[in-house]
């Protein structure tokens, strides 16, 4: 990067919760005139039914200018033994987690265009060639691209 261009990634502490506030602070280093890359990993779980997630990722996905992409995954309400596993966490932690259906988690890239593979087990999502089976561990996460037009 040469003096004086823009950076090209920013990191903020800030509250998923809050994205007006996210989206303030990205403007202040991210030229929301291109393309921006939004990565939801594990981020979206984080927030209850009642904190509004389909609002929130609503929210920051409006923001973003046509030609954007957003990554998200998180892990789906399909397995009991996660599920218990998830409860119980969820019992002794400050953060709790929101297993949920596939779909659902699909929903909160409303709008935007899939890239192939579309929704799938995350680990699914192109593999590294040749890349351990880790079915196991990651076999109840699902995860997408999807590219605002
Ligand atoms: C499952 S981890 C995923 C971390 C990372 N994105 C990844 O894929 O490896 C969830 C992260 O969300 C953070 N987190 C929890 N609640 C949050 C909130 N309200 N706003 C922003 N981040 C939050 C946690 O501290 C944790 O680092």
């Amino acid at each position: 990067m040469h003096a004086g261009a823009p950076p090209l990634a920013a990191g903020y502490g800030a509250d998923v919760r809050d994205p007006r506030k996210i989206l303030a602070e990205a403007a202040h280093t991210l030229d929301f005139d291109r393309p921006v890359g939004l990565v939801l990993l594990g981020i979206m779980g984080q927030l209850s039914d009642d904190e509004g997630p389909e609002r929130i990722a609503a929210e920051l996905i409006g923001a973003l200018p046509r030609g954007s992409y957003v990554a998200l995954s998180d892990g789906t309400d399909t397995s009991e033994k996660l599920k218990a596993a998830v409860e119980a966490y969820n019992a002794q932690s400050v953060n709790t987690y929101h297993l949920r259906s596939p779909e659902r988690i699909g929903s909160f890239l409303q709008g935007l265009r899939l890239v192939e593979p579309g929704l799938v087990r995350s680990a699914d999502w192109r593999p590294d060639p040749g890349s351990a089976d880790n079915a196991h561990e990651q076999g109840h996460a699902v995860g997408a691209v999807g590219l605002k037009e």
